[in-house]
């Protein structure tokens, strides 16, 4: 992901005269614990069983009809498959009883018409993310946590027959000579994939799962993300056509917060979607959806987000909602949002609201028009006027750590004042993270806006004396 790495110069230290050099710093390595094994089921079963399913799996593949399984009824597939299962195990005389036999006869189903081993985990709610190093070794995030799972696959091939099968439905496929490829799961999940030669241990791939509900601002505020004060503003802002940006790193929420604050749009405007894969959820019932293409196998025919920008503009959008700004399309959008398209939005991978301007420079700089850095943060100024900066903390909590007002220019320095923050006062004992949301004392420009519409905010939401 893009990730944003400061050289910090050092001046070099005057000669002193003779002192003594003062003794090395040992910066130590943090301790780590000895990796531990992951949870598991006996080995010599899990082995035993990975290869009767291996085998298995080969046999019902030549004795059924695969498409005519696609189009059967749940019911009498499972039927199906149980029988010739069950005529298995006892014929080679596997030891199973009647629970392990079935869940071997769930693991041989979705083996066949789903995603084979990662398919539980595809269809736990409770996991976010599944993240796949090599055949031997998956991981899931779980409450922002990552953990290990027990979850194996029979070796390289197996996986890589699985990978395929996922990208084959979109048209791909992921060899040696293709070995990077982003896709969609037809739950929607997104899915990440690196092969060899590009991923020295074998495939990586990373599925971004998709929430089938995802959080509302209330819901937000439930878990403690944000206070309903600073939601209740950021959801007037947003219903005001306050063009804002969220900010944050990967996974920090970006895409939920700004499916979260998109429920605040008027139902009658217009809005069109650009995604690399789509992922917002929109409730308005007046929403066109654009996705990006990737090149295909002759590395033709790609559609990048700066076409569907400029696309957009002739679709006769109130807003337009960009996934995730990350390259030259910076510029189209930030026209857009100076000429009438006020209220868009979109998210950017950085980690505080003043990181979050200097990569939109950047990106507008990949425009590759002549442009001064002055032009191009007055262009930004004018365009955008909150930033919601988001985090994930140490203890896998995401949170809401800033919103922040851009107020314009004074010289070549983009003026930002801070609205709300979150202080960070310690860590538990149990490693999570303490703190507050506070509100700074100063009260956004936009709230002029916002009366305007009638909308009013109690001055006490930005009181730092009165708790949020
Ligand atoms: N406040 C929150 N509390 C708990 N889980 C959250 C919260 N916000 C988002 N999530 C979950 O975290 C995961 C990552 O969220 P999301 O996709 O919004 O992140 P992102 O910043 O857009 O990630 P990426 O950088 O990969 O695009 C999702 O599964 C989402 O449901
Ligand atoms: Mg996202």
């Amino acid at each position: 992901m893009l990730g944003r790495f400061t050289a910090r110069r050092v001046a070099a230290p005057e000669l002193a005269p003779a002192e003594p050099e003062p003794p090395v710093a040992v910066i130590e390595e943090p301790k780590r614990p000895e990796p531990e094994p992951a949870p598991a089921a006996p080995a010599a079963l899990t082995e035993k069983l990975l290869d009767a399913k291996v085998r298995l799996h080969r046999r019902l593949i030549e004795e059924i009809n695969l498409s005519a399984i696609e189009k059967a009824p749940e019911d009498e597939v499972r039927r199906q498959i149980h029988a010739l299962v069950t005529q298995y195990v006892v014929g080679e005389r596997i030891a199973l009883n009647a629970q392990e036999l079935e869940d071997f006869v769930l693991e041989i189903i979705d083996e066949m018409t789903g995603l084979g081993p990662i398919e539980p985990l595809l269809n736990d709610p409770t996991i976010n993310d599944i993240l796949i190093n090599g055949h031997e070794c998956v991981y899931v995030e779980r409450a922002g946590i990552l953990e290990p799972t027990p979850v194996r696959f029979k070796d390289e091939p197996h996986l890589l027959r699985i990978v395929n099968k996922i990208v084959s439905a979109v048209g791909r496929r992921v060899d040696e000579s293709q070995p990077l490829c982003d896709a969609r799961l037809l739950d929607g999940s997104r899915i990440n994939i690196a092969v060899r030669p590009i991923a020295v241990d074998g495939p990586l791939v990373s599925i971004r799962k998709f929430s089938k509900k995802p959080f509302n601002l209330k819901k937000l505020v439930d878990i403690g993300a944000i206070r309903p004060q600073m939601a209740e503003v950021l959801s007037a802002a947003v219903n005001a056509r306050v063009t804002l940006i969220i900010s944050g790193g990967t996974g920090s929420g970006k895409t939920t917060m700004l499916n979260a604050l998109s429920a605040f749009i008027s139902d009658k405007e217009r809005l069109v979607t650009i995604e690399d894969a789509a992922e917002l959820q929109l409730q308005q019932p007046h929403v066109g959806r654009m996705e990006t293409r990737p090149p295909n196998i002759e590395g033709k025919g790609e559609i990048r987000q700066r076409e569907l920008v400029k696309n957009a503009l002739r679709m006769r959008p109130d807003r337009i909602i960009l996934g995730e700004c990350r390259g030259e399309e910076a510029f189209d959008m930030l026209q857009a949002m100076n000429t009438g398209h006020e209220g868009s939005m979109a998210t950017v991978h950085a980690n505080t609201p003043r990181d979050a301007i200097s990569r939109l420079e950047q990106m507008i700089g990949m425009a590759g028009l002549p442009m001064t850095v002055s032009s191009i943060r007055g262009q930004i100024a004018a365009a955008i006027r909150v930033i919601v900066q988001l985090q994930r903390l140490s203890d896998g909590k995401r949170r809401v750590t800033s919103i922040s007002e851009i107020t314009g220019l004074e010289g070549d320095i983009l003026q930002m004042q801070e609205i709300y923050r979150f202080v960070r006062t310690g860590t538990a004992d149990d490693g999570s993270v303490q703190g507050h949301f506070q509100a700074t004392g100063i009260r956004p420009r936009f709230l002029a806006e916002l009366t305007a519409r009638g909308i009013n905010i109690p001055g006490a939401y930005f009181d730092p004396s009165k708790p949020l």
